[in-house]
């Protein structure tokens, strides 16, 4: 018998927001704090990334939190609690870059190697955040919600985008997912969205943020030009 895999509302989102993360820890790790130019083009794409960190919390708690709230009082609590904790993170790493800018350069390497260690802290918290809504809520959404009910959260969700944010979010899902994945959502895309929005996930997003062989292949799975 084959059973049907239930709708899977965390899974695309988590990984891409794990690449992110992961990239940046690599970089962070590796970066001369003594090269202004290149440390600036770093902390640029931090901020960028935990701005979409920032609001994809916003997006639980507002789509999600409530409806599960809703339907089992109290379910939401630990997750915004370590939400929470997030945003103590954020402010704290928004202040650690600010005082690295304001430092004079001989000081940056002790600053950068303070925001790793910070960001590092902040990713371990997100990693095991994010897990325990795979592990713990995801079964959980299951039982009260129907597929559809989670599919019609997650388009809210998404029509609350800007087209800006879509593409952010979309550049950082693609490349996480396995290509079976990928073809999944894009295929539904291109049946369910306007045109031009999925023409531009496809060149803004797509083309750019996966390696020519995984594109070609998407290409083929989709029926559109490579
Ligand atoms: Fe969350």
């Amino acid at each position: 018998m084959t059973v049907m895999p239930r709708y899977d509302f965390y899974g695309p989102i988590h990984k891409g927001l794990r690449l992110g993360l992961s990239r940046l820890m690599l970089r962070l790790g590796s970066q001369d704090f003594t090269d202004s130019v290149s440390a600036a083009a770093l902390l640029a794409d931090l901020r960028a990334q935990l701005a979409l960190s920032a609001a994809h919390l916003e997006h639980e708690e507002t789509h999600l939190h409530k409806a599960l709230d809703a339907r089992l009082p109290g379910a939401a609590r630990t997750l915004e609690d370590q939400h929470r904790g997030h945003q103590t993170r954020f402010a704290q790493l928004a202040r650690l870059m600010a005082a690295l800018e304001a430092a004079p350069v001989a000081e940056h390497p002790a600053h950068g190697h303070g925001l790793y260690l910070a960001f590092s802290a902040f990713v371990a918290e997100d990693f095991h955040h994010m897990h325990e809504e795979e592990a713990v809520t995801g079964p959980i959404l299951h039982r009260l919600f129907a597929d559809e009910e989670l599919q019609a959260i997650e388009m809210t969700i998404i029509a609350s985008l800007t087209p800006d944010e879509n593409i952010a979010y979309m550049r950082l899902m693609l490349p996480a997912m396995t290509p079976a994945e990928r073809a999944g959502l894009l295929s539904g895309m291109k049946a369910g969205a306007p045109a031009e929005a999925f023409a531009a996930v496809i060149e803004l997003a797509a083309k750019p943020s996966l390696p020519a062989r995984d594109f070609d292949r998407l290409a083929g799975e989709l029926g559109i030009a490579a």
